[in-house]
């Protein structure tokens, strides 16, 4: 049905584009999204929109999903109580937010069995940084400090989307998000702080999560598929460059206080322009891992598999109480009415 409503134009929404009726949706549209206002589940919008969004939020919702991973890896060895219950906290929060992106995705007409479905099947995409292993106890805090640090330069502007679920959404999730880039950060802090073996651990998770980081915000804007479009409405508020560029500029700060080399070369910082130089990101690499060969890319979607189908007869208990439920209110609902009845003497 999910398929149907992206590849196939809906007659109820999306009539013919010659029609005039359509021509005249579409400059309404175009006028809203132009004046900042939001567009709601209910209201008329382009199919293309739609499609669009349906495939951002969901490939973000996936990527928050498979993104516990990597971390929930090192629930069990975090080095002390506090740092467990806070990275439980952090793990925790993300798939809160899986949640509510899904939600979000659900608004626009999409089951969330179709989305699961096509994250299991390995037709949708997710943030390619998760392919990567977590190796060390630094790696904790490389993520949270440049992944999740990366994510808020992503998100923030997505707080003010045009698509209203979506921006409401984001606004709790980067809230949360801001406390996951300090714990990471401050992880880096005590590492780099600490005996030379914590400090060589602090840098080599930098030499390792520095690249992929970069690579978060996607490939050039000359070879981006999708971006002119979202930035046209309004999804997008800058470009994958641009986002870059800043996340380079906050960063590098950061490193330096840290004491910790960022492993680039070219790296060097422009007087003229006030921005960072920096050099290329290994674009081959980023291709291979999207094509399903990065280092854990199996191993992840088989985690996801096997905690779905363990997962199975939660979804069956949830389904049979709402059933339940559903079957007590209906006969609530007919003894209350008979009730009224009775009370204003009708039959
Ligand atoms: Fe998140
Ligand atoms: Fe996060």
């Amino acid at each position: 049905m999910y398929s149907q409503a992206l590849d196939e134009r809906d007659p109820r929404r999306d009539p013919a584009p010659a029609d005039a009726a359509d021509a005249s949706r579409v400059l309404r549209f175009d006028e809203r999204v132009a004046a900042e206002e939001k567009i709601e589940p209910n209201d008329w919008m382009p199919s293309a929109y739609r499609k669009t969004l349906v495939r951002q939020i969901s490939q973000h919702a996936h990527s928050e999903i498979i993104g516990m991973q990597p971390e929930g890896n090192w629930i069990t060895r975090a080095p002390s109580l506090r740092r467990k219950a806070v990275l439980l906290a952090k793990v925790q929060d993300e798939a809160g937010h899986g949640l509510y992106l899904y939600a979000a995705a659900e608004t626009l007409g999409v089951t969330r069995e179709e989305l699961v479905d096509q994250l299991l099947d390995g037709r949708a995409k997710y943030s390619s940084i998760f392919n990567y292993p977590t190796l060390t106890w630094a790696d904790i805090g490389a993520i949270g400090w440049l992944v999740d640090g990366a994510a808020i330069m992503n998100q923030i502007p997505l707080c003010r989307c045009s698509y209203g679920p979506y921006a409401r959404a984001m606004v709790r999730i980067c809230k949360e998000e801001s406390f996951h880039q300090r714990q990471g950060f401050e992880i880096m802090l005590t590492l780099s702080r600490g005996t030379e073996a914590q400090k060589a651990m602090a840098q080599d998770a930098l030499d390792r999560w520095w690249w992929p980081a970069l690579m978060m915000f996607g490939p050039h804007d000359s070879d981006s598929t999708h971006s002119e479009q979202s930035m046209a409405w309004k999804i997008k508020r800058f470009s994958n460059d641009e986002l870059r560029q800043k996340f380079v500029d906050v960063t590098v700060p950061q490193a330096e206080f840290l004491g910790l080399r960022v492993p680039d070369d070219e790296l060097r910082y422009d007087e003229t322009t006030g921005h960072y130089v920096f050099g290329e990101p290994d674009w081959s690499e980023f291709a291979a891992v999207l094509r399903g060969e990065g280092p854990c890319n199996a191993q992840r979607l088989a985690h996801r598999r096997r905690a779905h189908d363990d997962g199975a007869w939660v979804r069956e208990a949830a389904e049979a109480y709402a059933a339940k439920r559903a079957a007590t209110t209906v006969d609530h609902g007919q003894t209350h009415g008979t009730r009224q009845r009775v009370a204003q003497g009708s039959p």
